[in-house]
């Protein structure tokens, strides 16, 4: 049975004093029944992780640089962030791919990178309205998927977050049918590329997930977890979500 997986997305949101709601989350959840993971702006990482210490939540990142070290002026590898208290990476989001142009190729090897540092990847893909629209979702996805997953890829170091483009942000969210059918093209990929560890790789599911619609995502076939945006930012919000997994696990 693969344990159901939170993770919060901070974004470019945050300064110090809303590290208290990390510590609202961490008193509330001292020892989750689902894993639950906060990925702030790099800057607060590691006062965020101290927050935590000794408590059931994780914390990890935005983003990570694919090379080791060397002469990225501004850039953050994998490594800096396993140092900082990160146990996950969050890589390839649609609003980096979009903002940064970033390629399948590069998030593959961020991927690569991440898991040369011990982190957990976070990877996420997804389709924009027009690929939607054009009936083009299913292939989007395994495209994706097939372009930036190491051969080596294991359960333990990889989860995958379908994250439709035009959902996020947005209060819209596709219907479960939608939902279940691109996480049953996603499962079927993985058996394809990485038979063995294909049941046990967790498949979220992200894009205006909320309160009020967590219980019924979560509940879907093969959706795996939520990978939390906007309300991830407020403790009150965030519990609720966390409390929709814990019922389901
Ligand atoms: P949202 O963002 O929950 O605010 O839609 C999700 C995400 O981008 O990960």
């Amino acid at each position: 049975m693969r344990r159901k997986l939170i993770a919060g997305n901070w974004k470019m949101h945050g300064l110090a004093d809303r590290l208290a709601e990390a510590e609202k989350l961490s008193e509330a959840y001292p020892d989750p029944a689902c894993e639950v993971v906060l990925c702030p702006p790099a800057t607060l990482i590691s006062r965020m992780w101290e927050v935590l210490l000794g408590g059931g939540i994780r914390v990890g990142a935005q983003d990570c640089h694919p090379a080791e070290a060397g002469a990225h002026t501004g850039d953050i590898s994998a490594a800096m962030l396993a140092d900082a208290g990160a146990s996950h990476v969050i890589v390839g989001h649609s609003e980096r791919r979009a903002d940064h142009h970033e390629t399948d190729a590069l998030i593959a090897a961020k991927l690569h990178a991440a898991h040369g540092a011990g982190l957990v990847a976070i990877l996420c893909l997804g389709e924009t309205g027009a690929e939607r629209d054009a009936g083009a979702a299913r292939d989007v996805v395994t495209r994706q998927l097939e372009a930036a997953l190491p051969a080596g890829a294991r359960a333990k170091d990889t989860v995958i977050a379908y994250e439709p483009v035009w959902a996020i942000g947005s209060g819209r969210t596709p219907t479960p049918a939608q939902i279940a059918e691109v996480h049953g093209t996603l499962r079927a990929a993985l058996q394809r590329l990485v038979p063995d560890q294909a049941d046990g790789m967790r498949l979220l599911y992200g894009g205006s997930v909320k309160p009020a619609n967590a219980a019924e995502i979560l509940a879907i076939t093969d959706v795996d977890g939520a990978l939390v945006g906007g309300a991830s930012l407020d403790a009150v919000d965030f519990s609720a979500i966390i409390a929709a997994a814990e019922a389901l696990s």
